[in-house]
């Protein structure tokens, strides 16, 4: 009994975690694709006309230099929370904390790195 109660939540949690994988990828290809490109590597169709050029979040060198908690305020906060450039925009109207946590996730995955390392 118990054993079977253990497997419907582990498949519930499961399901919710790919969910929410599922979803930050969908966010990052309709918000931040047109300035961070579509794999990611800062070559979005603005960025002809951008003064300051979007991050590449593939770059793990530059990515690595980030804590999680800088990633979560830059997105959540716009480029000058984190005296960055403020083209890059605040997300905390269109997104709720655990999606931008989500989006964290989903940056350590391109960049296939950590803070650190
Ligand atoms: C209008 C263009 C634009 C959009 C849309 C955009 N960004 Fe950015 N982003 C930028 C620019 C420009 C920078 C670089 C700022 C700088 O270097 O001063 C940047 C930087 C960043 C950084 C890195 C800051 C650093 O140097 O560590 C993160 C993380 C980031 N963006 C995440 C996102 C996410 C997630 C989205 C989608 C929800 C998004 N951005 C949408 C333009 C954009």
């Amino acid at each position: 009994m118990a054993n079977k109660f253990l497997f419907v939540l582990t498949a519930v949690l499961f399901s919710i975690t790919a969910h929410a994988k599922e979803s930050a990828v969908d966010n990052y290809k309709t918000y931040c694709v047109q300035c961070h490109g579509l794999k990611g590597n800062g070559n979005g169709v603005n960025v002809r006309d951008m003064s300051v050029q979007p991050r590449d979040h593939t770059d793990a060198k530059s990515m690595s230099g980030r804590s999680d908690e800088m990633l979560f305020k830059v997105i959540k906060e716009g480029g000058p929370s984190i005296d960055k450039s403020i083209l890059m925009p605040p997300w905390g109207d269109t997104f709720s904390d655990d999606e931008i946590k989500d989006l964290v996730q989903h940056l350590r995955q391109l960049c296939k790195c950590k803070f650190g390392s």
